[in-house]
């Protein structure tokens, strides 16, 4: 058993890098029903539940995690009242102008995924500050899955692959990958979905083909470093083949 005790604290040491994930993507989910249970209205459980991202952010950059993607609003979020809708839009500009410069500071890139046509001229012009502020961070990537659906991303990926003329024999995984909407990351190691679901809800389809999934109870709004923690251990005793087989160790010491 490897000893993860020392990088789980976020210590400097060597850590073995399989055992970390590279690129982590979170479904954030259980913000309403934790307001319920305090008898608070839905938004109360958002505002908290960005508190957590904050948090959340700072122990992914602290533990060397380099790419963190979260799913703050799907394509079809816009189904909830408009009460909530509209309190989540405001959020936006909230924690943009209350973290955007923490975060800044930190090293933290900030990029948005999903489709702006439908968002407000005020949240696109927060976003578009986030990701111009944060353009030459070298720290960890942070992607706000916004207005994202898996799908629709698919969709755009071969909408602006044809635009850009590419042949029908051009097209490949990895042509079209470049035009995905996280087209600049590496394809996600772990997914967590918080809030007890077990469901990836139009998530990133094409990514998460060969991601390990952890899922948990935890309310989005209580998941802190300890439940990163145990997610990462989760993922580190997973064993990943891409398909493959795992080579014996018979096998190993043979062709070493
Ligand atoms: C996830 O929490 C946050 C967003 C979808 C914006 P929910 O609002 O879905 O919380 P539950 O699932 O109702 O508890
Ligand atoms: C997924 O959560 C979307 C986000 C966390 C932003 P939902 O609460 O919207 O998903 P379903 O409706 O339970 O599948
Ligand atoms: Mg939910």
């Amino acid at each position: 058993m490897v000893d993860l005790s020392n990088f789980l604290r976020g210590g400097a040491a060597a850590k073995p890098d399989s055992a970390l994930p590279r690129h982590v993507a979170i479904v954030m989910d259980g913000n309403g029903r934790w307001a319920k249970k305090r008898f608070m209205p839905r938004i109360f459980g958002h505002k908290f539940g960005m508190e957590a991202l904050v948090r959340v952010i700072d122990d992914c950059h602290r533990r060397g995690i380099q790419y963190l993607t979260v799913y703050a609003f799907s394509s079809e979020n816009w189904k909830r009242p408009d009460e909530e809708v509209s309190g989540l839009m405001n959020l936006v500009l909230v924690g943009v102008s209350k973290y955007l410069a923490r975060l800044a500071d930190k090293g933290v890139r900030i990029h948005v995924a999903g489709d702006r046509s439908k968002v407000s001229e005020r949240v696109c012009q927060a976003w578009h500050h986030a990701e111009t502020t944060t353009a030459g961070n070298t720290g960890l990537e942070l992607t706000v899955a916004f207005n994202y659906g898996g799908r629709w991303d698919i969709v755009q990926a071969c909408k602006r692959a044809i635009a850009d003329g590419l042949a029908p024999e051009a097209l490949s995984e990895e042509a079209l990958s470049k035009y995905m909407a996280l087209g600049y990351a590496p394809d996600p190691d772990l997914f967590i979905r918080t809030g007890g679901e077990v469901r990836i809800s139009n998530f990133l389809l094409w990514q998460l083909a060969y991601a390990e999934l952890h899922f948990t109870d935890c309310l989005w709004p209580d998941f802190d470093e300890a439940e990163l923690d145990k997610a990462i251990a989760v993922f580190a005793s997973r064993d990943r083949r891409f398909g493959g087989v795992k080579p014996s160790p018979s096998t190993q010491e043979a062709s070493a």
